[in-house]
Order: structure tokens, then C-alpha cells, then sequence
């Protein structure tokens, strides 16, 4: 299992603050957001880690990470040029891959749970989480039938479906870089993680866990807040 981190993207929601630095090194509490996604991948054993950037703090990621040794494990960047959407992760990481099955976090989430089993554990396919939250429309949502199997699943619904958002966090076989290849942009002009829940939903192969901790996107100055506070208050949230 290897593991890649994606924290380019433009992070408008947070101007002016990323006017001067990337999203995900603000800082949550006492460390730089992207420690807590980084830690959520080293607790489940993930020493290989592609950490994709944009180009703008590029600089910045590796001052602060380096190779990767301090965390007892060997990094690898890759620049972005451009936010073409969650799904171009695979398309970038592909090579870095090679047949091995990846688990993607988002640079900007924050999971209070430690799900290195749901991670270890698994063999093929896809496995997506879910998360019961009042504003489900900000993400990709799940919809379950009586037996908790997911049914459906639409990014950003506009008419309510579930209250399941999708964190940013997705296992997934090697597969998904070609299933990427094959995803058209989307109306707002990206290739959406959404087009790829829904290939390995299709085929079958997609397992859907829902967890009770709490989970953050810190991606506008509200959420942001939620997370610096949260985290203040449970600070063994990240081992690093
Ligand atoms: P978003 O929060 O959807 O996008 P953003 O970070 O650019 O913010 P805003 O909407 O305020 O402009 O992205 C979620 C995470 O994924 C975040 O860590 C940035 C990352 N990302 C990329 O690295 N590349 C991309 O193409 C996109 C869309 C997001």
C-alpha cells in the first residue's frame, strides 16, 4: 500500500491567508495541517508517500517534510500545474503506484479516528468512507438502502439525498489511474473523485464505511476555526 498526500488547489475560501502560503501548512493548532493527513497514513503502516503540491509553496512542503527520514519513511513530490480535480491524483501518481493499491488523503482533512485497520485490511477494489453531517452538500454524498449498502452517490447534490458526506479519504486499487484517464470534466470544469466512486460502485467493487469520530475540512475560515479547536482540546490527535 503506498499513500498519497494531494494538497495543491488554490484555496480561495481562504483568501487573504493563502495569498502568502499554500492551505495546508496553516497551522491547526500547534503543527501544520498537512501533519495531520500525514499522520493518518503513517499510523497505517504507509512508509511511501507522494506528496502532490502546486506550484506556488512548493519550496515550502519540502522545508518543511524533506525526504521523509524524520518520519521514518521516503517522500516523493510532484507539482500540479494546474486544480484539474481530485481523480487527476491518479493520474499524476501513476507511475509512482506501479501496481500497488494507494490510499489518498486530502491535504486539508482531519480525522479524528485512527483507521489504519480499515486501511490495512484491505485486499482490492475501492473503499470510500462515510460521515453522518449536517451539510452534506459541501462534498460528495452517499446514499445507503436498508442494509447500509451505498446505492448512490453525487458529488455536491443540489436536491438532498443523504446526510453521508465522502471524506477525503479514498483506498483504492491500481485501477483507479485508469478508470481517471477515462473521467470527463465535469461541469465546473474538473475531474471529480465522484466519477470514480461511481466506476467501482458500477462493477460492484465498492466498500463503503461509515465512522463515528469526528472529521474536519478545514478549508473555509469556519471550518478552519472548528478544527483549531477541536484539536486543542483532544492534542493526541496526531503522533508527529
Ligand atoms: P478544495 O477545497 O475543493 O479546493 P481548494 O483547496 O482549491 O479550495 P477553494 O475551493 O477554496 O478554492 O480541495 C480539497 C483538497 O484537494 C485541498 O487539499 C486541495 C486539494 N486539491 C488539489 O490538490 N488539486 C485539485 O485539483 C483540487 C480540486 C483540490
Amino acid at each position: 500500500m503506498k499513500g498519497i498526500i494531494l494538497a495543491g488547489g488554490k484555496a480561495t475560501r481562504l483568501r487573504p491567508l493563502t495569498k502568502i502560503t499554500s492551505k495546508q501548512l496553516l497551522p491547526i493548532y500547534n503543527k501544520p495541517m498537512i501533519f495531520y493527513p500525514l499522520n493518518t497514513l503513517l499510523t497505517a503502516g504507509i512508509k511511501e508517500i507522494l506528496i502532490i503540491v502546486a506550484p506556488d509553496y512548493a519550496g515550502h512542503f519540502l522545508h518543511l517534510l524533506g525526504s521523509g527520514k524524520d518520519f521514518g519513511a521516503k517522500f516523493t513530490y510532484e507539482i500540479q500545474q494546474s486544480p484539474r480535480g481530485l481523480a487527476d491524483a491518479f493520474i499524476i501518481g501513476e507511475d509512482f503506484m506501479d501496481e500497488d493499491s494507494v490510499t489518498m488523503v486530502l491535504g486539508d482533512n482531519i480525522f479524528e479516528d485512527d483507521l489504519s485497520e480499515e486501511i490495512k485490511s484491505f485486499k482490492s477494489g475501492g473503499r470510500i468512507f462515510a460521515k453522518k453531517v449536517a451539510d452534506p452538500e459541501r462534498s460528495g454524498v452517499v446514499k445507503f438502502d436498508a442494509n447500509n449498502k451505498a446505492i448512490k452517490i453525487v458529488e455536491k447534490p443540489k436536491e438532498w439525498i443523504s446526510d453521508y458526506a465522502i471524506p477525503g479519504l479514498y483506498v483504492y486499487d491500481k485501477r483507479v489511474c485508469q478508470f481517471a484517464k477515462e473521467v470527463k470534466p465535469s461541469d465546473r470544469g474538473e475531474i471529480e473523485i465522484t466519477d470514480l466512486h461511481n466506476s467501482y460502485l458500477e462493477i460492484g467493487e465498492l466498500d463503503v464505511r461509515q465512522i463515528k469520530g469526528a472529521w474536519f475540512d478545514a478549508g473555509t475560515f469556519d471550518s478552519l476555526l472548528e478544527a483549531n479547536v477541536f484539536v486543542s482540546k483532544h492534542k493526541r490527535l496526531s503522533k508527529i
